[in-house]
């Protein structure tokens, strides 16, 4: 099946980048240090999909996930919403910096699809 390969060089540190893949937007974040300190804090006991930011990324600074609201599938916006992370305008749902979902009808946290590190060439494989 097709790959895509991103550039990590063209996303700058605190960005997203909305790339195609088979059809469904994918999102990427190249995430800050204090980003990753606030995924972090989270308590993950308190979460309507519990899942670690750690269980959720293989480098903290990369973010990767499908686009696709858990609820009925639009596409949420970026650096929106009361957690930090996406907000999805249909029905209201907020997800967090780590795509996870705090508040709104969706029930589960946005997916993480596979996804690898070619390091040589300072891509990321999807
Ligand atoms: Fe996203 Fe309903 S499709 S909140």
């Amino acid at each position: 099946l097709a790959k895509i390969e991103v550039e990590m060089g063209a996303i700058p540190e605190g960005k997203n980048l909305i790339v195609k893949w088979r059809g469904k937007p994918v999102f990427i974040r190249h995430r800050t240090p204090d980003e990753i300190d606030e995924a972090n804090q989270v308590d993950v006991k308190s979460l309507r999909d519990p899942e670690k930011d750690d269980d959720r990324v293989q480098r903290p600074e990369w973010l990767v996930m499908l686009g696709v609201c858990t609820h009925l599938g639009c596409v949420p916006i970026g650096e929106a919403g009361d957690y930090g992370g996406w907000f999805c305008p249909c029905h209201g749902s907020h997800y967090d910096i780590s795509g996870r979902i705090r508040r709104g009808p969706a029930p589960l946290n946005l997916e993480v699809p596979e996804y690898s590190f070619n390091d040589d060439e300072e891509k990321i494989v999807i």
